[in-house]
Protein backbone atom coordinates (compact mmCIF):
# COMPACT_ATOMS: atom_id res chain seq x y z
CA UNK A 1 0.00 0.00 0.00
CA UNK A 2 1.26 3.63 -0.86
CA UNK A 3 0.88 6.44 1.42
CA UNK A 4 -1.61 7.71 -0.79
CA UNK A 5 -3.47 4.47 -0.86
CA UNK A 6 -3.16 4.56 3.30
CA UNK A 7 -4.37 7.58 3.47
CA UNK A 8 -7.41 7.47 1.11
CA UNK A 9 -8.37 3.92 3.04
CA UNK A 10 -8.23 5.81 7.13
CA UNK A 11 -10.74 8.28 8.51
CA UNK A 12 -9.55 11.82 8.59
CA UNK A 13 -8.45 13.23 11.68
CA UNK A 14 -7.08 15.96 12.79
CA UNK A 15 -5.19 17.08 15.98
CA UNK A 16 -7.55 20.02 16.05
CA UNK A 17 -10.33 17.50 16.15
CA UNK A 18 -9.58 16.74 20.03
CA UNK A 19 -9.79 19.55 22.35
CA UNK A 20 -6.79 21.52 23.06
CA UNK A 21 -5.88 20.40 26.36
CA UNK A 22 -5.69 16.79 25.25
CA UNK A 23 -2.82 14.69 26.20
CA UNK A 24 -0.97 13.48 23.77
CA UNK A 25 1.79 11.46 24.67
CA UNK A 26 3.29 7.73 24.90
CA UNK A 27 3.83 5.22 27.01
CA UNK A 28 6.63 2.67 28.44
CA UNK A 29 7.30 0.92 31.35
CA UNK A 30 10.60 0.79 33.75
CA UNK A 31 11.87 -3.30 33.29
CA UNK A 32 10.72 -3.18 29.38
CA UNK A 33 13.16 -0.36 28.50
CA UNK A 34 15.82 0.42 31.25
CA UNK A 35 18.80 -2.10 31.46
CA UNK A 36 21.10 -1.26 33.40
CA UNK A 37 19.36 -4.00 36.17
CA UNK A 38 22.98 -4.26 38.78
CA UNK A 39 23.07 -0.62 38.31
CA UNK A 40 22.62 2.22 40.75
CA UNK A 41 22.28 0.18 43.55
CA UNK A 42 19.10 -1.60 42.27
CA UNK A 43 18.35 -4.83 43.90
CA UNK A 44 17.06 -8.06 42.09
CA UNK A 45 13.14 -7.88 41.04
CA UNK A 46 10.89 -10.28 40.38
CA UNK A 47 11.50 -10.15 36.89
CA UNK A 48 15.41 -11.02 37.00
CA UNK A 49 14.47 -14.43 38.76
CA UNK A 50 11.46 -14.86 36.76
CA UNK A 51 13.41 -14.39 33.33
CA UNK A 52 16.37 -16.64 34.66
CA UNK A 53 14.01 -19.38 34.96
CA UNK A 54 14.56 -21.81 32.03
CA UNK A 55 11.54 -21.40 29.82
CA UNK A 56 9.81 -18.47 31.46
CA UNK A 57 10.49 -16.35 28.56
CA UNK A 58 10.08 -17.25 24.69
CA UNK A 59 13.25 -16.51 23.55
CA UNK A 60 15.48 -16.57 27.02
CA UNK A 61 15.63 -13.04 27.54
CA UNK A 62 15.48 -10.74 29.69
CA UNK A 63 15.45 -7.09 30.90
CA UNK A 64 19.10 -7.05 31.62
CA UNK A 65 19.93 -4.94 28.83
CA UNK A 66 16.66 -3.87 27.55
CA UNK A 67 16.83 -0.21 25.21
CA UNK A 68 19.62 0.77 27.80
CA UNK A 69 17.41 3.18 28.60
CA UNK A 70 18.70 4.30 31.50
CA UNK A 71 21.98 5.42 30.13
CA UNK A 72 20.31 6.79 26.95
CA UNK A 73 17.16 8.32 28.52
CA UNK A 74 18.44 12.23 27.24
CA UNK A 75 18.21 10.66 23.53
CA UNK A 76 15.22 8.72 24.24
CA UNK A 77 12.93 11.75 25.98
CA UNK A 78 14.49 13.89 23.07
CA UNK A 79 12.03 10.92 20.52
CA UNK A 80 9.44 11.45 22.58
CA UNK A 81 9.92 15.19 21.76
CA UNK A 82 10.32 15.14 18.37
CA UNK A 83 7.24 13.62 18.02
CA UNK A 84 5.31 16.62 19.29
CA UNK A 85 3.65 14.86 22.39
CA UNK A 86 3.07 16.91 25.18
CA UNK A 87 3.08 14.13 27.85
CA UNK A 88 5.15 11.08 28.64
CA UNK A 89 3.57 8.21 30.94
CA UNK A 90 6.87 5.95 32.32
CA UNK A 91 7.17 3.82 35.86
CA UNK A 92 9.14 4.39 38.83
CA UNK A 93 11.05 0.90 38.98
CA UNK A 94 10.70 -0.17 43.03
CA UNK A 95 13.65 -1.83 43.00
CA UNK A 96 15.57 1.02 41.95
CA UNK A 97 14.28 2.79 45.56
CA UNK A 98 14.30 -0.30 47.97
CA UNK A 99 17.14 -0.74 50.37
CA UNK A 100 17.30 -3.88 52.75
CA UNK A 101 18.04 -0.85 55.70
CA UNK A 102 14.14 0.30 54.72
CA UNK A 103 15.15 3.60 53.90
CA UNK A 104 15.18 4.73 50.19
CA UNK A 105 18.04 4.26 47.69
CA UNK A 106 19.31 7.89 46.88
CA UNK A 107 20.60 6.71 43.98
CA UNK A 108 17.21 5.60 42.48
CA UNK A 109 15.62 8.33 43.60
CA UNK A 110 18.29 10.78 41.60
CA UNK A 111 17.43 8.90 38.85
CA UNK A 112 14.05 9.38 38.34
CA UNK A 113 14.78 13.37 39.85
CA UNK A 114 17.15 13.60 36.75
CA UNK A 115 14.57 11.94 34.43
CA UNK A 116 11.97 13.68 35.44
CA UNK A 117 13.92 17.04 34.83
CA UNK A 118 14.37 16.22 31.51
CA UNK A 119 10.96 15.51 30.33
CA UNK A 120 9.95 18.88 31.84
CA UNK A 121 12.86 20.66 30.04
CA UNK A 122 11.36 18.74 26.54
CA UNK A 123 7.62 20.32 27.61
CA UNK A 124 6.99 16.63 28.58
CA UNK A 125 4.53 16.37 31.11
CA UNK A 126 5.43 13.02 33.68
CA UNK A 127 3.07 11.02 34.52
CA UNK A 128 4.42 8.23 36.86
CA UNK A 129 3.52 4.64 37.26
CA UNK A 130 4.09 3.95 40.79
CA UNK A 131 3.87 -0.37 40.11
CA UNK A 132 4.58 -1.43 36.58
CA UNK A 133 4.81 -5.01 37.80
CA UNK A 134 8.66 -4.79 38.88
CA UNK A 135 8.51 -6.22 42.82
CA UNK A 136 11.82 -6.75 44.94
CA UNK A 137 12.96 -9.88 44.94
CA UNK A 138 13.23 -9.58 48.70
CA UNK A 139 9.64 -9.12 49.32
CA UNK A 140 8.36 -11.80 46.98
CA UNK A 141 10.49 -13.77 49.77
CA UNK A 142 8.30 -12.18 52.18
CA UNK A 143 5.42 -13.11 50.53
CA UNK A 144 5.15 -10.60 47.55
CA UNK A 145 1.36 -9.36 46.69
CA UNK A 146 -0.17 -11.82 48.36
CA UNK A 147 1.03 -10.87 52.13
CA UNK A 148 -0.69 -7.77 53.57
CA UNK A 149 2.63 -6.50 54.41
CA UNK A 150 3.62 -5.68 51.57
CA UNK A 151 0.62 -3.31 50.98
CA UNK A 152 2.65 -1.48 53.86
CA UNK A 153 6.07 -1.90 52.09
CA UNK A 154 4.23 -0.14 48.82
CA UNK A 155 3.00 2.72 50.71
CA UNK A 156 6.48 3.09 52.22
CA UNK A 157 8.06 3.24 49.16
CA UNK A 158 5.03 5.91 47.65
CA UNK A 159 5.94 7.57 50.20
CA UNK A 160 9.25 8.16 49.59
CA UNK A 161 9.37 8.75 46.00
CA UNK A 162 6.17 11.22 46.10
CA UNK A 163 7.82 13.34 48.37
CA UNK A 164 10.89 13.47 46.00
CA UNK A 165 8.86 14.24 42.85
CA UNK A 166 5.90 15.85 43.95
CA UNK A 167 7.11 19.25 43.71
CA UNK A 168 6.94 18.33 40.12
CA UNK A 169 5.18 15.21 38.87
CA UNK A 170 1.58 16.36 39.31
CA UNK A 171 -0.29 12.76 37.57
CA UNK A 172 0.28 9.18 39.30
CA UNK A 173 -0.73 5.93 38.74
CA UNK A 174 -0.59 3.88 41.71
CA UNK A 175 -0.90 0.61 39.75
CA UNK A 176 -0.09 -1.07 36.13
CA UNK A 177 -3.16 -3.42 35.23
CA UNK A 178 -3.77 -5.19 38.34
CA UNK A 179 -5.62 -7.69 36.70
CA UNK A 180 -2.48 -9.20 34.92
CA UNK A 181 -0.04 -8.64 38.34
CA UNK A 182 -2.99 -10.84 39.73
CA UNK A 183 -3.71 -13.42 37.45
CA UNK A 184 -1.07 -13.47 35.17
CA UNK A 185 1.31 -13.43 37.94
CA UNK A 186 -0.21 -16.00 40.15
CA UNK A 187 -3.26 -17.47 38.06
CA UNK A 188 -1.59 -18.81 34.98
CA UNK A 189 1.90 -18.26 35.68
CA UNK A 190 3.01 -16.31 32.56
CA UNK A 191 4.49 -13.53 34.70
CA UNK A 192 6.69 -13.22 37.07
CA UNK A 193 6.69 -14.73 39.91
CA UNK A 194 5.34 -17.46 38.18
CA UNK A 195 2.98 -18.88 40.62
CA UNK A 196 -0.20 -20.98 39.73
CA UNK A 197 -3.10 -20.71 42.73
CA UNK A 198 -5.94 -19.22 41.66
CA UNK A 199 -6.94 -18.82 45.11
CA UNK A 200 -3.96 -16.68 45.75
CA UNK A 201 -4.32 -14.98 42.27
CA UNK A 202 -7.53 -13.44 43.93
CA UNK A 203 -5.80 -12.42 47.36
CA UNK A 204 -3.13 -10.56 45.33
CA UNK A 205 -5.70 -8.69 43.39
CA UNK A 206 -7.58 -6.99 46.70
CA UNK A 207 -3.99 -6.32 48.07
CA UNK A 208 -3.25 -4.65 45.06
CA UNK A 209 -6.27 -2.83 45.34
CA UNK A 210 -6.36 -2.14 48.80
CA UNK A 211 -2.25 -0.54 48.49
CA UNK A 212 -4.15 1.58 45.70
CA UNK A 213 -6.73 3.20 47.91
CA UNK A 214 -4.09 3.76 50.58
CA UNK A 215 -1.21 5.77 48.18
CA UNK A 216 -3.81 7.88 46.77
CA UNK A 217 -4.49 10.11 49.82
CA UNK A 218 -0.73 9.96 50.33
CA UNK A 219 0.09 11.37 46.40
CA UNK A 220 -2.01 13.85 47.38
CA UNK A 221 -0.20 14.68 50.42
CA UNK A 222 3.47 14.91 49.05
CA UNK A 223 2.32 16.38 46.10
CA UNK A 224 0.33 19.33 46.24
CA UNK A 225 -2.58 19.57 43.28
CA UNK A 226 -1.27 16.27 41.90
CA UNK A 227 -3.93 13.98 40.28
CA UNK A 228 -4.00 10.38 41.09
CA UNK A 229 -5.48 7.09 39.37
CA UNK A 230 -5.12 3.83 38.67
CA UNK A 231 -4.40 1.85 35.10
CA UNK A 232 -6.53 -0.82 34.19
CA UNK A 233 -6.93 -3.18 31.20
CA UNK A 234 -10.13 -3.79 30.17
CA UNK A 235 -11.65 -5.91 27.56
CA UNK A 236 -14.93 -6.01 25.42
CA UNK A 237 -16.40 -8.93 26.53
CA UNK A 238 -18.71 -10.80 23.75
CA UNK A 239 -20.55 -14.58 24.33
CA UNK A 240 -19.60 -16.70 21.64
CA UNK A 241 -23.05 -17.58 20.97
CA UNK A 242 -26.81 -16.64 22.79
CA UNK A 243 -27.34 -19.21 24.11
CA UNK A 244 -27.83 -19.10 27.82
CA UNK A 245 -25.09 -20.61 28.87
CA UNK A 246 -22.47 -18.67 26.70
CA UNK A 247 -24.26 -15.16 27.68
CA UNK A 248 -23.66 -15.92 31.54
CA UNK A 249 -20.21 -17.57 30.75
CA UNK A 250 -19.33 -13.76 29.27
CA UNK A 251 -20.81 -12.01 31.79
CA UNK A 252 -18.98 -14.08 34.48
CA UNK A 253 -15.92 -13.71 32.94
CA UNK A 254 -16.85 -9.60 32.41
CA UNK A 255 -16.94 -10.03 36.32
CA UNK A 256 -14.05 -10.66 36.96
CA UNK A 257 -11.50 -8.96 33.74
CA UNK A 258 -14.27 -5.54 34.18
CA UNK A 259 -16.52 -5.56 37.22
CA UNK A 260 -14.78 -6.98 40.03
CA UNK A 261 -12.01 -3.69 40.02
CA UNK A 262 -14.52 -1.02 38.38
CA UNK A 263 -17.28 -1.90 41.17
CA UNK A 264 -14.15 -1.91 43.81
CA UNK A 265 -12.71 1.31 42.89
CA UNK A 266 -16.42 2.32 42.44
CA UNK A 267 -17.71 1.53 46.02
CA UNK A 268 -19.45 -0.66 45.30
CA UNK A 269 -18.00 -3.26 46.47
CA UNK A 270 -16.74 -6.65 44.48
CA UNK A 271 -19.64 -7.93 42.32
CA UNK A 272 -22.23 -10.74 44.28
CA UNK A 273 -22.07 -12.97 41.06
CA UNK A 274 -18.49 -12.98 40.96
CA UNK A 275 -17.99 -13.63 44.76
CA UNK A 276 -20.88 -16.30 44.54
CA UNK A 277 -19.03 -18.14 41.75
CA UNK A 278 -15.75 -17.75 43.29
CA UNK A 279 -16.91 -19.96 46.48
CA UNK A 280 -13.62 -20.94 48.57
CA UNK A 281 -11.45 -18.74 46.46
CA UNK A 282 -12.87 -15.88 47.61
CA UNK A 283 -10.10 -13.38 48.87
CA UNK A 284 -9.88 -12.08 52.89
CA UNK A 285 -11.43 -8.89 52.87
CA UNK A 286 -11.20 -6.71 56.19
CA UNK A 287 -13.27 -4.37 57.70
CA UNK A 288 -12.72 -0.95 56.24
CA UNK A 289 -10.81 -2.44 53.29
CA UNK A 290 -13.04 -1.48 50.52
CA UNK A 291 -14.04 1.72 51.67
CA UNK A 292 -10.08 2.41 51.46
CA UNK A 293 -9.96 0.90 47.95
CA UNK A 294 -12.77 3.49 47.05
CA UNK A 295 -10.80 6.41 47.68
CA UNK A 296 -12.52 8.35 44.86
CA UNK A 297 -9.76 9.24 42.28
CA UNK A 298 -9.04 12.11 40.24
CA UNK A 299 -8.92 10.13 36.37
CA UNK A 300 -9.08 6.21 35.28
CA UNK A 301 -6.28 5.34 33.00
CA UNK A 302 -7.86 2.70 30.44
CA UNK A 303 -5.06 0.68 28.72
CA UNK A 304 -6.93 -0.90 25.56
CA UNK A 305 -6.09 -3.95 23.49
CA UNK A 306 -8.60 -6.12 22.20
CA UNK A 307 -12.09 -7.71 23.04
CA UNK A 308 -12.59 -10.98 24.10
CA UNK A 309 -14.81 -13.61 22.91
CA UNK A 310 -16.16 -15.99 26.05
CA UNK A 311 -17.71 -19.44 25.78
CA UNK A 312 -19.23 -21.92 28.54
CA UNK A 313 -16.71 -24.27 29.11
CA UNK A 314 -17.80 -26.83 32.04
CA UNK A 315 -14.39 -27.33 34.52
CA UNK A 316 -12.04 -25.39 31.89
CA UNK A 317 -10.96 -22.75 34.61
CA UNK A 318 -12.69 -22.00 38.07
CA UNK A 319 -15.31 -19.60 36.66
CA UNK A 320 -16.26 -22.37 34.14
CA UNK A 321 -15.43 -20.15 31.25
CA UNK A 322 -13.08 -20.25 27.78
CA UNK A 323 -12.02 -17.60 25.42
CA UNK A 324 -12.88 -18.85 22.17
CA UNK A 325 -11.20 -17.53 18.92
CA UNK A 326 -13.40 -15.34 16.88
CA UNK A 327 -13.21 -16.56 13.20
CA UNK A 328 -12.68 -14.33 10.47
CA UNK A 329 -11.42 -11.13 12.22
CA UNK A 330 -8.61 -9.07 12.01
CA UNK A 331 -5.58 -9.76 14.54
CA UNK A 332 -2.27 -7.75 15.12
CA UNK A 333 1.06 -10.62 14.93
CA UNK A 334 0.27 -11.31 18.72
CA UNK A 335 -2.94 -12.58 17.59
CA UNK A 336 -4.85 -10.19 19.38
CA UNK A 337 -8.32 -8.99 18.08
CA UNK A 338 -8.23 -5.64 16.00
CA UNK A 339 -11.72 -3.72 17.16
CA UNK A 340 -11.38 -0.05 17.02
CA UNK A 341 -14.97 0.41 18.43
CA UNK A 342 -14.41 -1.69 21.08
CA UNK A 343 -12.19 1.51 22.05
CA UNK A 344 -15.39 3.75 22.40
CA UNK A 345 -17.70 1.01 23.86
CA UNK A 346 -15.30 1.13 27.00
CA UNK A 347 -15.01 4.14 27.30
CA UNK A 348 -18.59 4.83 26.99
CA UNK A 349 -18.96 2.27 29.70
CA UNK A 350 -16.94 3.82 32.10
CA UNK A 351 -18.65 7.40 31.45
CA UNK A 352 -22.30 5.73 31.60
CA UNK A 353 -22.14 2.92 34.29
CA UNK A 354 -19.26 4.67 36.63
CA UNK A 355 -19.62 8.17 35.95
CA UNK A 356 -15.25 8.42 36.38
CA UNK A 357 -14.52 12.13 36.39
CA UNK A 358 -11.46 12.37 33.65
CA UNK A 359 -10.49 9.03 31.59
CA UNK A 360 -6.98 8.90 30.23
CA UNK A 361 -5.82 6.28 27.00
CA UNK A 362 -2.72 5.02 29.17
CA UNK A 363 -1.93 2.51 26.38
CA UNK A 364 -2.92 1.37 23.59
CA UNK A 365 -1.14 0.05 20.65
CA UNK A 366 -0.24 -3.14 18.24
CA UNK A 367 2.71 -5.45 17.65
CA UNK A 368 3.38 -6.35 14.43
CA UNK A 369 6.58 -8.28 12.79
CA UNK A 370 8.54 -5.10 11.84
CA UNK A 371 11.01 -4.87 9.30
CA UNK A 372 14.29 -2.03 8.57
CA UNK A 373 14.01 -1.98 4.77
CA UNK A 374 16.14 0.27 3.08
CA UNK A 375 16.88 2.42 6.26
CA UNK A 376 13.12 2.64 6.84
CA UNK A 377 9.94 0.45 8.70
CA UNK A 378 7.24 0.72 6.51
CA UNK A 379 4.68 -0.92 9.34
CA UNK A 380 1.35 0.41 7.66
CA UNK A 381 -0.78 -1.97 9.76
CA UNK A 382 0.53 -0.38 12.77
CA UNK A 383 -0.36 2.74 11.51
CA UNK A 384 -3.79 1.85 10.34
CA UNK A 385 -4.29 0.62 14.00
CA UNK A 386 -3.62 3.95 15.67
CA UNK A 387 -5.46 6.05 13.21
CA UNK A 388 -8.69 3.86 13.52
CA UNK A 389 -8.03 4.00 17.23
CA UNK A 390 -7.78 7.36 17.74
CA UNK A 391 -10.76 7.76 15.50
CA UNK A 392 -12.97 6.13 18.15
CA UNK A 393 -11.55 7.99 20.52
CA UNK A 394 -13.34 10.89 18.70
CA UNK A 395 -16.36 9.26 17.85
CA UNK A 396 -16.06 8.47 22.03
CA UNK A 397 -15.57 12.28 22.24
CA UNK A 398 -18.51 13.20 20.61
CA UNK A 399 -20.44 11.18 22.33
CA UNK A 400 -19.82 13.26 25.40
CA UNK A 401 -17.33 10.91 27.32
CA UNK A 402 -14.89 12.75 29.83
CA UNK A 403 -11.27 11.75 27.47
CA UNK A 404 -8.57 14.02 28.31
CA UNK A 405 -5.16 12.47 26.54
CA UNK A 406 -3.94 9.52 24.35
CA UNK A 407 -0.53 7.66 25.34
CA UNK A 408 0.30 5.29 22.41
CA UNK A 409 1.90 2.07 23.98
CA UNK A 410 4.83 2.29 22.81
CA UNK A 411 7.77 5.11 22.49
CA UNK A 412 10.43 1.99 21.90
CA UNK A 413 10.25 -1.10 20.64
CA UNK A 414 11.25 -2.96 23.88
CA UNK A 415 11.24 -6.58 26.11
CA UNK A 416 7.99 -7.65 25.97
CA UNK A 417 7.22 -9.38 29.29
CA UNK A 418 6.66 -13.39 28.59
CA UNK A 419 7.56 -12.72 24.61
CA UNK A 420 10.82 -11.56 25.39
CA UNK A 421 12.00 -9.55 22.23
CA UNK A 422 10.34 -11.65 19.66
CA UNK A 423 7.38 -8.50 19.53
CA UNK A 424 7.59 -5.06 18.62
CA UNK A 425 5.34 -2.68 19.76
CA UNK A 426 7.07 0.75 19.42
CA UNK A 427 6.56 3.83 16.87
CA UNK A 428 10.45 3.75 17.18
CA UNK A 429 12.89 0.67 16.05
CA UNK A 430 15.36 -0.40 18.43
CA UNK A 431 18.54 -2.32 16.95
CA UNK A 432 18.53 -4.67 20.62
CA UNK A 433 22.27 -5.25 18.98
CA UNK A 434 23.28 -2.19 18.13
CA UNK A 435 21.17 0.21 20.27
CA UNK A 436 20.03 2.17 17.08
CA UNK A 437 16.26 4.03 17.37
CA UNK A 438 14.37 4.61 14.37
CA UNK A 439 11.39 6.17 13.40
CA UNK A 440 8.59 3.89 12.17
CA UNK A 441 6.08 5.18 9.58
CA UNK A 442 3.65 4.95 11.92
CA UNK A 443 5.71 7.42 14.26
CA UNK A 444 6.04 9.46 11.41
CA UNK A 445 2.16 9.55 11.01
CA UNK A 446 1.53 10.29 14.83
CA UNK A 447 4.36 13.34 14.15
CA UNK A 448 2.52 14.43 11.50
CA UNK A 449 -0.73 14.71 13.06
CA UNK A 450 0.52 16.43 15.92
CA UNK A 451 2.89 18.71 14.65
CA UNK A 452 0.26 19.30 11.95
CA UNK A 453 -2.49 20.74 14.79
CA UNK A 454 -0.40 22.85 16.56
C1 LIG B 1 0.16 -4.22 28.57
C2 LIG B 1 1.29 -3.86 29.51
C3 LIG B 1 2.48 -3.25 28.82
C4 LIG B 1 2.76 -3.91 27.49
C5 LIG B 1 1.52 -4.00 26.65
C6 LIG B 1 1.75 -4.60 25.28
O1 LIG B 1 -0.63 -5.21 29.14
O2 LIG B 1 0.84 -2.95 30.48
O3 LIG B 1 3.57 -3.28 29.70
O4 LIG B 1 3.37 -5.13 27.70
O5 LIG B 1 0.56 -4.75 27.33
Amino acid sequence: MTPNDLAAALPALQRSDFPAAFRWGTSTSSYQIEGATREGGRVESIWDRFCATPGAIRDGSSGANACHHYHRWPQDLDLAQELGTNAYRFSIAWPRIWTAAGTPNPQGLDFYERLVDGMLVRGLEPWATLYHWDLPQALQEQGGWAARDTVHAYTAYVDAVTRRLGDRVKHWITHNEPWCTAMHGHWDGMHAPGIRDFGMALQVCHYVLLSHGLAVPLIRANAPGAQAGIALSLHPVRAASMSEDDVAAGHRHDGLRNRWFLDALAGRGYPADVLAALGASAPRIEPGDLATIAVPIDFMGLNYYFPETIAHAPGRSPLQTVVVTAPDVERTAFGWEVEPAGLTELLLRLHREYQVPAIYVTENGSCYDDEVIDGAVHDTARTRYLVRHLAALRDALGLGTPVQGYFAWSLLDNFEWAEGYTRRFGLTHVDFATQQRLLKRSGQWYRDFLRAGR
